[in-house]
């Protein structure tokens, strides 16, 4: 699949449904030439319209683009759906699967999402595995067994395929309430074990109102290797400053 995994922390701006070209333009000007550095690797994850112009606006530029869903089939009859090697042909390295927005507006299943993982995987992409806990879930103590029933889709995976989880509890999404360093650090710790024991090491990103006055304490929690962040990845100000905490944080160690 021409991957090497590696451990690099990772902010990756998932734009949602959100700018028009104009906007893109603007913000991505204003990321600054290089905004990655040697410990932090950049990804911007636009709506689909957006991939083309941001590959070429991007140009030689460190920064890597995703998209935000894939359709598990590689072509056909599938009206309005987007297939991995169409992302791959737009510039695509990383494809968010399984965001609870998707599982919970769109009704995805751990079938579907595990059928996309193939198919990225088949085309070359690195999916960004987005898993996470409910409220309530959290408040009757199911967080772990909710987090090990949607892991269960990495059971199969090829040897060495390229993936990154992201946890980003739910109750913690576009709420202004991120989780305590201390339940992000109980928590990665679990998943961790968890892909141990699915035979996967890999980064395992926190996601959930990240924001410049939070990045550096949530990405300093042992067992977070980076950020997927939301409502701040669309100001290039804020964003910037998030990627700043994080090579921060991993200039420390
Ligand atoms: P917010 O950063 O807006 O809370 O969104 C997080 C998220 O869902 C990223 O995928």
């Amino acid at each position: 699949m021409g991957f090497t995994s590696h451990k690099r922390h990772l902010i990756a701006g998932n734009w949602k449904m959100n700018e028009l070209l104009s906007e893109a333009k603007d913000l991505v000007t204003h990321l600054g030439e290089n905004p990655a550095e040697d410990h932090v690797e950049v990804a911007l994850m636009p709506p689909y319209t957006l991939l083309h112009p941001l590959a070429d606006l991007l140009g030689e530029r460190n920064i890597r683009l995703g998209a935000q869903n894939v359709y598990f089939e590689p072509q056909g009859a599938f009206t309005g759906s987007i297939s991995p090697l169409m992302l791959r042909d737009a510039g695509c390295h990383y494809v968010i699967i399984g965001h609870s927005e998707r599982r919970d507006i769109m009704g995805e299943t751990n079938e579907q999402i595990r059928a996309k993982l193939h198919a990225a995987w088949e085309s070359g992409l690195e999916p960004v595995l987005c898993i996470g806990e409910h409220l309530d879930e959290r408040e009757n103590g199911e967080t772990n067994a909710v987090l090990r029933s949607q892991l269960v889709v990495l059971e199969g995976a090829p040897e060495g395929a390229p993936i990154t989880v992201a946890y980003e509890p739910v109750w913690a999404i576009g709420t202004g309430k991120t989780a305590t360093a201390e339940q992000v650090t109980e928590t990665h710790a679990y998943i961790h074990e968890e892909l141990t024991r699915l035979g996967m090491d890999c980064r395992v990103l926190y996601g959930g109102s990240v924001n410049p006055g939070n990045a550096e304490e949530l990405m300093a929690c042992p067992g977070v290797e980076g950020a997927l962040v939301g409502g701040a990845s669309l100001d290039a100000d804020s964003f910037t400053a998030i990627i700043q905490a994080a090579a921060n944080v991993a200039n420390r160690v």
